[in-house]
């Protein structure tokens, strides 16, 4: 199975995860390709495949600044991506109550809307919470995959 992580970070975090998760994940037939963001528009999910969303959340529930070109490519280009399956890591904190993980929620919103399907529920982390990101996503991704290999055999 290829795995593709998209990054969205502005102070590293998101970065932490994905390379956190790319190292859980060495051992095992997944074969992960970490992707900043920066630079990166709508064309990245034009060959279809399974990806991770690995986003903040800044502004007033804003994605960081290095997803803002992918994000509004999305919107402006709006690319039918029906072959394209994806999970999200939000990273975020509970002290924005009205705007909390706002970042990944909005890619959500904009892949399920251009026909990407989603693997499982959104993972949301609170920095307020006093865990650690890489920490709770290491402990989430087993299920996940294990979730995309399922649904990859029912599609099959
Ligand atoms: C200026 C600023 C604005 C933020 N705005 C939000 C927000 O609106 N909603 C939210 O859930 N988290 C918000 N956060 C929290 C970050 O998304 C969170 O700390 C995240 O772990 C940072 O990850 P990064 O280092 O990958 O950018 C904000 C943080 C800062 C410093």
């Amino acid at each position: 199975m290829d795995l593709t992580i998209l990054v969205g970070t502005m102070t590293g975090t998101a970065q932490l995860v994905a390379q956190a998760l790319e190292l859980a994940l060495e051992d095992t037939d997944v074969r992960v390709t970490v992707r900043p963001m920066d630079g990166l528009a709508a064309e990245v999910f034009a060959g279809g495949g399974t990806f991770l969303v690995c986003t903040s959340t800044y502004g007033q529930g804003d994605v960081p600044d290095n997803a803002k070109h992918l994000y509004a490519s999305l919107q402006d280009e709006r690319p039918r991506i029906a072959d394209v399956r994806y999970g999200v890591i939000a990273l975020g904190d509970r002290t924005y109550a009205d705007t909390f993980c706002n970042g990944g929620k909005r890619f959500d919103a904009i892949l399920s809307a251009l026909g990407a399907r989603r693997i499982g529920e959104i993972l949301c982390h609170d920095a307020s919470a006093g865990t650690m990101p890489e920490e709770v996503a290491e402990a989430w991704i087993g299920g996940w995959i294990a979730l995309a290999r399922s649904q990859a055999e029912v599609a099959a």
